[in-house]
């Protein structure tokens, strides 16, 4: 069910104090990632959470590059395709590109011209919400894209650092929060 779903996930991260930089209790996914159980968990949740909202996507965007791990299984799931958000310089081709704020440092996202058409509904996928930094900046690039976001889904949210108030208006489903 849905809680022991929610523990398996919970009992696959584990934190890193002071990683990258001092100060930050990093949290990590890769054991979900080595679990079959626990990515299908990760997986199940997410997509239960789209269909018991009905939303009707037309394509999962995963952010640079952790969302890409997560992203496409859940677009397998949904029968939809997956677009990348990708960080500066890496995608071919027009491309458009905004600038944003990390918990600890500074980048630019970057997506394809023709990867979303005006009105097409997305969901915006990652592994982690720290500050909202990424998805915003994430949203930025749907806006200029006329997409409209439906929601972003994130494994973990850290609550302390109010990324979910710097997304509003958009909706935020996170399965751990710390
Ligand atoms: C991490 C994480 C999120 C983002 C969250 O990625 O995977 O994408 O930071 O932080 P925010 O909410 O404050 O924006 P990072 O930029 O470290 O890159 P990576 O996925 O390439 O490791
Ligand atoms: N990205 C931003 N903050 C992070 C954290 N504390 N752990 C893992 N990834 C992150």
């Amino acid at each position: 069910d849905t809680e022991s779903k929610l523990q398996q996930v919970h009992k696959h991260i584990r934190a890193f104090p002071d990683f990258p930089k001092k100060g930050i209790m990093f949290r990590d996914i890769c054991p979900i990632l080595k679990d079959p159980a626990a990515l299908t968990a990760v997986i199940d949740l997410f997509e239960d959470h789209v269909r018991k909202n009905h939303l009707q996507v037309d394509l999962i965007v995963g952010l640079d590059a952790r969302g890409f791990l997560f992203g496409p299984l859940l677009a397998q799931r949904l029968d939809v395709g997956f677009v990348l958000v990708r960080k500066k310089g890496k995608l071919p081709g027009n491309t458009v590109t905004v600038e944003y704020d990390l918990e600890y440092g500074k980048a630019e996202a970057e997506i394809q011209e023709d990867a979303v058409a005006p009105g097409q509904t997305i969901l915006l996928i990652d592994d982690l919400l720290a500050t909202g930094g990424t998805l915003y900046a994430a949203c930025e690039l749907m806006k200029k894209q006329q997409a409209e976001v439906l929601g972003c889904m994130v494994v973990i949210e850290l609550k302390e650092l109010n990324g979910r108030d710097k997304l509003k208006p958009h909706n935020v489903f996170s399965l751990v929060q710390y």
